[in-house]
């Protein structure tokens, strides 16, 4: 059975309703999937033993993008982090009047990039609510798994 680990960062409850529904997703593909809140992941969780990682992230700027507070507190971490192709791919719910919408997208993925992951797929940006786009949610989570 493969892997996959989902770390999320959520301020108001959305990202965390995300990471259930990809989740969700996985163990109807037959993967083992576990989810944990930014605030109880350690660096190291990005390089242990699994096939996939997905991380969920909004963002929080206005001008600038700026990650979801616990996010950003873990980001500033990674420096130095070897991910050897580490296979990635990146969510978010966001809000399209915002300038940069999802910007926290980007910016996680040009970062995980830069430390070496291999990115599987473009990232996933809902704007609004994510319980409104179950279907879109599920077939970008299908569409992972093909891809590995
Ligand atoms: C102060 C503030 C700044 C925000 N900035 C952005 C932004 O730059 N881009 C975007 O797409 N959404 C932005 N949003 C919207 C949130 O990212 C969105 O509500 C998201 O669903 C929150 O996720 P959470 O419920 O997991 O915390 C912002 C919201 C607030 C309150």
């Amino acid at each position: 059975m493969k892997k996959a680990l989902i770390i999320y960062g959520s301020t108001t409850g959305n990202t965390e309703d995300m990471a259930g529904m990809v989740k969700a997703e996985l163990e109807q593909l037959e993967f083992e999937a576990e989810v944990k809140d930014v605030t109880q992941a350690q660096v190291g969780d990005l390089t242990a033993e699994h096939d996939l990682l997905l991380l969920g992230c909004p963002a929080y700027g206005d001008d600038e993008i700026e990650l979801q507070e616990d996010f950003a507190d873990f980001y500033e971490k990674l420096n130095g982090l070897k991910l050897d192709g580490k296979p990635f791919a990146v969510f978010a719910p966001g809000d399209s009047t915002y300038e940069h919408f999802c910007g926290s997208v980007d910016m996680l993925e040009e970062k995980m990039g830069e430390l070496g992951g291999k990115l599987v797929t473009d990232g996933l940006k809902i704007d609004g609510d994510p319980g409104d786009a179950s279907g879109e949610i599920a077939d970008w989570t299908k569409s992972i798994t093909s891809l590995l």
